[in-house]
């Protein structure tokens, strides 16, 4: 059975080119999974903020779409209440298990997994989302947990049902055209097996911790000019301290690249300068403070280059750096162009793909647009190669410093993977005494900003990265 589900596997790649992940602008990505028997057809959102499937059980004000648990023959529940809390929003489910698969990769066997039926919410569900619930790509130490449950993630039972790890990769296109601001993209497991049609070098980071996607973050600016023949600046000691200071991931559930306030009002003014120096008429508020600016027509940004140098896998003292163009910072929240009576009616609106985030830093689906990034989790590295969609890339490096990476920005973690795991139960133990419920998940709220343009219905961007599991570990 294993044998022949390897076999089946190994030719996924062979269509795995159409685009299986869709989304509305500054929503993320989610592909559609067919759940239950019979099957259900639902939209989750691929999050690699999160590792637990957590699905909507009943409608909503904002959808009427959801997985009707009473129309599964195969669910079990196991009664237990499941519940998250966020900063501001949460919801209260079950956990239950069923089986789930993804109609666009028939080749990958459906498993029966655990997830999160979502009873009640409040502040989760954004109105206007395709999506009824998440995907969670993480690790277990960052998945819901209870004394005597552990809600097992989906790659975890599939890594089960194949008896071997499967990986997974994420090629993020964003929009296609001008014309409307839906982005795509491509999202495929593999198990090593497969050729990768790609033949661009790959660029792999450490994962420090497998808990989040952590990685080492050494440092993100803004360039002048694109040249291949200059000397990177070293790596700044100070500045790879503080991105890495709480933690460092790649977060698919988030839109924005988050950085800590420093570095946030550093690169922000860098591009605020630049287009000052160009004669390009944008507002403050834009820069820092998140508002829509929008044009009559779709804009060919005369930007710097951002820079994000990561730590290698292959060495400690070297580093590469992801080439992030001005269509990747630039978000494209919103285009229209409509004939109707009066006229031709069109406006092209945009975002800024940096937020600041206190101490922590995320890089969002913006940061991943443009490449095919391959997540190996269980070898523990997320290889980086330019791909031929979505904004232009580029990737440079290796770069070798003299001394080792890790100790000078301190990423080196004191605690290994198992004691986490331990801290993290403990840490569900303590909760549930409090909160009085069998299993705990925390996930952060979404930064549902407010939209600054009337005219645009659906909230703007989110970030679904569980950074409360921390802070409340650290207590
Ligand atoms: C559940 O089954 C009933 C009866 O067949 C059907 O009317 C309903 O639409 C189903 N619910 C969902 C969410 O598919
Ligand atoms: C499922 O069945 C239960 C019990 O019959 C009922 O209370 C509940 O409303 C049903 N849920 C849905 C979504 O139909
Ligand atoms: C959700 O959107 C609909 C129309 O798209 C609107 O009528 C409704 O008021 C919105 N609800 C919220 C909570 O924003
Ligand atoms: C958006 O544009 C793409 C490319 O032109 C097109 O394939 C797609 O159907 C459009 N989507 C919507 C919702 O109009
Ligand atoms: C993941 O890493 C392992 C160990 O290095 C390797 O055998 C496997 O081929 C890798 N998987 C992919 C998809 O590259
Ligand atoms: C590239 O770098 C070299 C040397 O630093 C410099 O002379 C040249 O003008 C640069 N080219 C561009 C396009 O910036
Ligand atoms: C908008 O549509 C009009 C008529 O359909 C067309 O002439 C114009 O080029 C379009 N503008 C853009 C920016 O695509
Ligand atoms: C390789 O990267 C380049 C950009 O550097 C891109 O144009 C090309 O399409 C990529 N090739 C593939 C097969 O993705």
């Amino acid at each position: 059975m294993a044998k022949l589900l390897i076999i089946f596997l190994y030719c996924i790649c062979a269509n795995g080119e159409q685009f299986n992940l869709q989304g509305d602008a500054g929503l993320a990505y989610s592909v559609e999974v067919i759940m239950g028997h019979p099957h259900q057809k639902i939209n989750l959102l691929i999050d690699t903020g999160s590792t637990t499937l957590a699905v909507a059980s009943y409608s909503r004000q904002d959808s009427d779409k959801y997985f009707d648990a009473n129309n599964s023959s195969s669910i079990y529940d196991s009664g237990k209440k499941v519940q998250a809390t966020y900063f501001e929003g949460k919801w209260i489910g079950r956990l239950v298990s069923d089986y789930i698969q993804l109609p666009s990769m028939p080749l990958v066997p459906e498993v029966r997994t655990d997830m999160a039926l979502i009873m009640e919410s409040h502040n989760f569900f954004m109105n206007g989302s395709q999506w009824q619930g998440l995907l969670g790509l993480a690790y277990l130490p960052v998945g819901a947990r209870g004394a005597d449950v552990i809600v097992e993630s989906w790659l975890d039972s599939l890594d089960r049902t194949l008896t071997r790890p499967v990986s997974f990769q994420l090629k993020l296109c964003a929009t296609l055209s001008t014309q409307n601001a839906t982005h795509y993209g491509n999202f495929q497991i593999l198990d090593g097996k497969q050729k990768n049609e790609n033949l661009n070098k790959s660029y792999r980071t450490t994962i420090i911790q497998k808990r989040w996607y952590e990685v080492g973050v050494l440092s993100v600016r803004v360039m002048r000019h694109v040249n291949k023949s200059s000397n990177p600046p070293d790596i700044d000691e100070h500045m790879c301290q503080t991105l890495n200071k709480i933690k460092a991931i790649v977060d698919s559930g988030t839109t924005n690249i988050r950085l800590p306030n420093c570095y946030f009002r550093q690169i922000v003014d860098d591009l605020r300068s630049a287009a000052q120096t160009s004669n390009m008429l944008i507002t403050d508020d834009f820069w820092y403070a998140g508002e829509t600016g929008c044009w009559p027509e779709p804009q060919d940004w005369s930007l710097p280059w951002v820079a994000v140098d990561l730590l290698s896998y292959e060495a400690d003292n070297q580093y590469f750096t992801l080439m992030l163009s001005p269509q990747n910072y630039m978000r494209v929240v919103a285009a229209q162009n409509s004939s109707g009576e009066s006229g031709t009616v069109s406006e092209y609106c945009y975002k800024l793909g940096f937020e600041k985030g206190g101490d922590e830093t995320v890089l969002g689906y913006t940061a991943m647009e443009g490449f095919q990034v391959l997540f190996n989790r269980s070898a523990g590295w997320i290889g980086w190669q330019t791909s031929d969609c979505g904004p232009n890339t580029k990737i440079m490096g290796p770069f070798v410093v003299s001394s080792s990476l890790k100790s000078k920005c301190k990423l080196i973690k004191s605690a290994p993977d198992s004691t986490i795991s331990i801290k993290a139960a403990q840490w569900a133990l303590t909760a549930i005494s409090v909160i009085a419920a069998s299993i705990l998940l925390y996930l952060l709220y979404p930064c549902l900003k407010t939209l600054l343009t009337r005219r645009l219905r659906s909230p703007s961007q989110i970030s679904m990265s569980q950074a409360a599991l921390v802070e409340q570990e650290s207590t």
